[in-house]
């Protein structure tokens, strides 16, 4: 052993870096779309350059307002939300907000949605025209605007999705499911097929919350999106199960909030994660996760992240 080099089983021996098809990061801890604002929002609070990868809040072609009020409530272990992709559009977002966070020394994943195929396409292809990002997400699962799933639950419309968003922009392309399908299964082989580097999953699942006394919806949208802890089961499943289904990496989201939570994503066969939710409540959580997860993959015995993926052994003994 040279004197620099370190033993076997010591967290900072752990290589963390991964490789979702043509897209590296420097680790597996990146932040969700929608949750972290447009990053601005958190340098005070959270070193930008640590994280794996940012993913600002997605755009659409036009300018957005939103859904009306209310669009948040507090649920237990979670919260709804029917947000309606509020965003400035993409013109907006690459003349203003792609140049600060490319400035930031991390990876920043564009999440895009189109009110059509078409839409996805010129997006994706104008994320790749203009310099800052590493990678276009296709946010074809948003439960809260009209349309937004289609090409998350119909796999025919979703490969195709893929395969034009892939063929017309230079950028690795990650395609975020929604996990209000019958099969996760299905729509992750269908964005597989498509080509995409990876998939990331899951976005909210529906819900709804009702003021009794009122006899009315709490939600202006009526229904919306449940994230936080108490979807960490559904979500956990679907990586499972999309593992099962496809060799596509996988980014797992939803209710993860300690480094425990990470590494059964990774377990479950996540190659990285996003952390979503938990930055409202825990803004700092990203950098305490880092400090963390070297130790967890050495006390498995691991080098690095990558050994330890889809590590989950179904047998029992
Ligand atoms: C307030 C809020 C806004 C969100 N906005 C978006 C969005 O614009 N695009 C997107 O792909 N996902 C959006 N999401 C979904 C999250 O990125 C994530 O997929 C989901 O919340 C599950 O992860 P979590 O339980 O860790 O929050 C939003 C979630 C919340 C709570």
């Amino acid at each position: 052993m040279t004197a620099t080099a370190l033993p076997p089983g010591s967290p900072a021996a752990v290589d963390l870096q991964v490789t979702l098809g043509r897209l590296q990061l420097p680790n597996p801890v990146l932040v969700a779309s929608g949750t972290f604002g447009y990053a601005r929002e958190m340098e005070r609070l959270v070193d930008l350059s640590r994280l794996g990868g940012i993913l600002p809040k997605t755009v659409t072609r036009q300018a957005r307002p939103g859904n009306a009020p209310w669009r948040t409530v507090e649920t237990p272990s979670g919260m709804l939300n029917a947000i309606g992709l509020d965003n400035d559009g993409i013109d907006a977002f690459l003349a203003h907000h792609l140049p600060y966070l490319a400035s930031r020394q991390t990876p920043i994943i564009v999440s895009v949605a189109g009110r059509s195929a078409e839409e996805f396409v010129e997006m994706a292809a104008m994320v790749g025209d203009t310099e800052g990002a590493a990678a276009v997400e296709l946010n074809i699962s948003c439960p809260n605007v009209s349309h937004g799933v289609d090409f998350g639950v119909n796999p025919a419309l979703c490969e195709k999705l893929v395969a034009d968003c892939r063929a017309a922009c230079r950028l690795p392309i990650i395609a975020k499911l929604t996990p209000n399908v019958t099969s996760i299964a299905e729509i992750a082989k269908a964005a597989e097929a498509g080509g995409a580097d990876a998939i990331s999953l899951i976005n909210t699942v529906q819900g709804m919350a009702i003021d009794w006394k009122r006899k009315k919806p709490i939600l202006g949208n009526v229904i919306g999106g449940l994230s936080g802890p108490a979807i960490k089961p559904i979500a956990l499943r679907c990586v499972f199960q999309a593992a099962q289904a496809v060799k596509t990496p996988l980014i797992g989201i939803g209710g993860i909030a300690t480094v425990d939570d990470v590494m059964e994503f990774i377990v479950a066969g996540a190659s990285a994660v996003q952390l979503g939710t938990v930055n409202f409540y825990n803004p700092t959580v990203s950098m305490s996760v880092l400090d963390a997860l070297p130790a967890a993959i050495a006390s498995l015995g691991a080098k690095s992240v990558t050994e330890v993926v889809g590590s989950l052994q179904l047998k029992r003994n």
